[in-house]
Parts: structure tokens; C-alpha cells; sequence
């Protein structure tokens, strides 16, 4: 078959805090690398250094674009950052990881962001990793079957803009348009909501300072001179709890444990992909 759409590269760009995101995101570029013939260059905005500086992309590359969800949207603190990102022109593949919950507004919202940036979303994907809070929440996702799902995804998105010439409509993806809806609200038993915004990881006496935590930590809020002290914003992505090798980071508070949880036990059930191509 004659193919029209060509590209100098394929991105994979991502946010990724516990790895789920980098996983997706590396394994559809790779796939969409080999059916175009080029190489992938990999993007990883989750240090935040490289979050100081202005990215753009090149108009004829290919990018998968990846963050996890947050409270049913995209990461609240990297929209500032994502509203300087550069498109120009380049065909984008909005890419969601959820905790089993749900994506809810998170991939419109990822869409619309790539569109107003300069993107051109084409196709778009929401894949279930494990819950950032959890050990037992979607555990090992991506999985075996998940990455199975995602080789096809990525064949078809290649199929798709193989086809085309350019790229004319912005792809329809499951979410309410905006206004979206508000971030998604934990609750106690009795209705009241939890608020977790102010919680943050505690380090028990098996730390060996070792200092992983404090540069693994997307939000740089870790004091590296002292990892007991978280001294910035947390998102609660869990990047030191599950990275640390000491499992010398845990949360004790109740509000924070009660949710944790209520996930664990009302959305135990496998929830699948959802793919928009
Ligand atoms: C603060 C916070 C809020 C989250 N909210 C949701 C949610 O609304 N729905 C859901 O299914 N998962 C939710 N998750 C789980 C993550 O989206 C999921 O674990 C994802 O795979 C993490 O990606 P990462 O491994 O790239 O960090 C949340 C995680 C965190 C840290
Ligand atoms: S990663 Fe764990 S062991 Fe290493 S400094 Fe942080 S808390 Fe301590
Ligand atoms: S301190 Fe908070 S933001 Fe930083 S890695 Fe730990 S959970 Fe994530």
C-alpha cells in the first residue's frame, strides 16, 4: 500500500512517577517506530528540571504523550508546564494511565491540551496501571494482555495515519467536553470529603539514606540533606514509597488510609482499555 503520512521520528513523551506511563508510552512509540521505519527519541518531563525549559517538537514527528491520572484529570501541577509545550504541527497520540478507577476527564483533557499546543491529536488511548497508592489496586499493570492490546492499538493508529494524508479531524475520545468536570472528590463514610492535598509520605528507621527518593521525586520536594522532610508540594505519586529499596516510606495518615482503602475494595474488578483510533 502506498503510505502517505511519513515521519522523522516517533516521541515518547511522558510524565511518570511510578513507571506505568513510561511503560505504555515506550512500548506504543516503539511499536509505531517500527511500522514507520525510524527511530524513537524518548521525552521524559517527569524530573523537574526538564520542566524549566521550553519543549518543542519537530512538525513531521510522531508523538506519544503520556500522563497518569490525577483525581480523574490530568496533573493539576503540570498544567502550567504542558500549556508552553510546542506542537507544531506534529501528529500526537494523547495517552492516559488510570489506577482501575477511572480516566474520567483525563484524556479530553490531555487532547485538548496536545490541540492547544499545536498538536494534531489523531488517536488516543487510556490504559490501567497499577494504582499509584496501591500494591494490590491493578497489580503488575500493564500486564502481559495489556501490552498485547497495546501492539494492536499502535499497529491500527499506524494503519490509520498510513491512510491519510494528513491529519483533518481531532480525534473523538470518551469525556465530557469542557467545561469537565470537577477533580474527583474521595469521601469518608459518612459523605464527608477527604481532603489529602496537605498529606505527605513519613520515613521509618529503615532508611539508609541512600538518597533515591529525594532524585527520584518528580516534584523536587524531597530534601536530599534530610529525606525525612518533604519540603515542597506532594502529588502523592508515590514515586519514593515504591522506588525506595528500604520500603522506608509509608503514609499514616487516616484519611489518606481510609481511601486507600475504599479503592482496594470497590474497584477490584479489571477494568480495560479504552482505545479511540
Ligand atoms: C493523587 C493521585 C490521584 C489518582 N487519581 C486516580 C483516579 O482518579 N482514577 C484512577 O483510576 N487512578 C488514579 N490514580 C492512579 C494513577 O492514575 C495510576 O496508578 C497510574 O498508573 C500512575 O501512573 P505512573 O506509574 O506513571 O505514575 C491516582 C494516583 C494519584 C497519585
Ligand atoms: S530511597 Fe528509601 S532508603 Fe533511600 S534515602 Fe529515600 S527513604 Fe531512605
Ligand atoms: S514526596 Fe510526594 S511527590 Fe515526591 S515522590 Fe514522594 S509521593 Fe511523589
Amino acid at each position: 500500500m502506498f503510505l502517505h503520512m511519513k515521519f522523522s521520528k516517533v516521541y515518547a513523551a511522558y510524565f511518570s512517577g511510578t513507571g506505568t506511563t513510561e511503560k505504555m508510552v515506550n512500548a506504543i512509540a516503539a511499536k509505531l517506530a517500527e511500522k514507520f521505519g525510524v527511530a524513537v527519541e524518548k521525552f521524559d518531563f517527569t524530573p523537574p528540571a526538564v520542566r524549566t525549559v521550553v519543549k518543542e517538537f519537530e512538525s513531521d514527528a510522531l508523538v506519544v504523550f503520556g500522563t497518569p491520572v490525577i483525581a480523574g484529570r490530568v496533573p493539576n501541577v503540570l498544567l502550567k508546564y504542558l500549556a508552553t509545550v510546542k506542537g507544531n504541527g506534529a501528529v500526537a497520540v494523547p495517552v492516559v494511565l488510570y489506577g482501575n478507577r477511572n480516566f474520567d476527564d483525563a484524556l479530553i483533557e490531555l487532547r485538548d491540551i496536545l490541540e492547544a499546543d499545536g498538536f494534531k491529536p489523531a488517536a488516543a488511548a487510556a490504559f490501567i496501571g497499577e494504582h499509584s497508592f496501591s500494591k494490590i489496586l491493578a497489580a503488575g499493570r500493564p500486564d502481559a494482555q495489556d501490552m498485547e492490546v497495546a501492539n494492536k492499538f499502535a499497529a491500527d493508529v499506524a494503519a490509520k495515519l498510513e491512510a491519510l494524508e494528513e491529519v483533518d479531524e481531532i480525534i473523538a475520545v470518551e469525556g465530557v467536553e469542557k467545561p469537565y468536570r470537577g477533580y474527583y472528590q474521595p469521601r469518608d463514610r459518612k459523605g464527608t470529603p477527604i481532603n489529602i492535598l496537605k498529606v505527605k509520605p513519613l520515613t521509618n528507621d529503615n532508611c539508609v539514606n541512600c538518597g533515591l527518593c529525594a532524585k527520584v521525586c518528580p516534584m523536587g520536594s524531597i530534601n536530599p540533606e534530610n529525606v525525612k522532610e518533604v519540603v515542597g508540594i506532594c502529588i502523592k505519586c508515590c514515586a519514593c514509597v515504591k522506588k525506595c529499596p528500604m520500603g522506608a516510606k509509608y503514609y499514616e495518615d487516616a484519611g489518606y488510609l481510609y481511601h486507600q482503602t475504599e479503592l482496594e475494595e470497590g474497584y477490584a474488578r479489571r477494568a480495560e482499555p479504552a482505545l479511540f483510533i
